[in-house]
């Protein structure tokens, strides 16, 4: 490869992977049929463990998304909690707590939510089931023994559908919250297994909410990377 082509491409990996941002307010519009299946025929060329590709993706839109979005609402209301994969408050350190708490302050600052409001916290944490407005959501699906192994391969998989969004033009927010309710999805979409990893809401942003121009910042390369020789 020429230092031409190798420059616009790395040129370009920067703008499409430093581009990439959680949305959390969106245009009503669909994503046209033909750029959806350039999107996820893209993300599946994800790298897995002896290319197992163990996901599963099921993407809502139209009447099926609004019906689980009520289903999701109701789960949450009656606390009908169900995890493939658990978390707990003290899977967290306190680095990772310090990080949670800087991304908080800008995402509840944006929103003109304050630190101890827990209520409309809880509000807009609900009000999120809906996909935060997108017309499309997709959740991925671990399939085989759901192992970490597995599931990691999901994370890769997970990665390269939001960059293939983004190269699409699709905004996107990767949402943990909407696996707390995993077999709400399952019964709704009527599946047979798989274990619910995340949904992704996504569509095209709406550039005027301020909740959209939340910035998050990252750990030094120092702090999270050593090279040894
Ligand atoms: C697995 C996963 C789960 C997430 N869950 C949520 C969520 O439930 N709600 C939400 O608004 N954002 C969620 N996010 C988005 C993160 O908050 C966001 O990626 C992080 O703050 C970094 O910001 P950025 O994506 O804009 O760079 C999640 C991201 C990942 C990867």
């Amino acid at each position: 490869m020429s230092l031409l082509v190798l420059t616009e491409l790395s040129d370009g990996a920067e703008k499409l992977i430093r581009g990439r941002h959680a949305t959390r307010a969106f245009r009503p519009e669909a994503v046209p049929e033909d750029t959806m299946r350039a999107v996820f025929s893209l993300a599946g060329a994800a790298p897995s463990n002896s290319n197992g590709q163990p996901w599963q993706v099921e993407v809502v839109s139209g009447a099926a998304r609004e019906r689980l979005a009520g289903a999701l609402r109701e789960a949450h209301a009656e606390k009908r909690v169900s995890v493939d994969f658990p978390y707990a408050e003290d899977m967290y350190s306190q680095v990772f707590q310090a990080r949670r708490a800087a991304f908080g302050a800008q995402l509840y600052g944006a929103l003109g939510i304050a630190a101890h409001d827990h209520e409309a916290r809880a509000a807009y944490d609900a009000e999120s089931l809906r996909f935060y407005g997108a017309p499309h959501a997709a959740f991925l699906f671990v399939t085989g023994d759901g192992g970490a192994r597995s599931a990691a391969d999901v994370g890769a998989y997970m990665q390269t559908l939001l960059l293939a969004m983004t190269a699409y033009g699709v905004a996107s927010c990767p949402q943990g919250l909407l696996s707390f309710y995993a077999d709400t999805v399952r019964d709704e979409l009527a599946l047979g297994g798989g274990q619910l990893l995340v949904g992704i809401s996504f569509g095209y942003a709406d550039e005027a909410a301020p909740v959209n121009h939340v910035t998050t910042g990252r750990a030094s390369l120092e702090e999270v990377t050593a090279f040894h020789s």
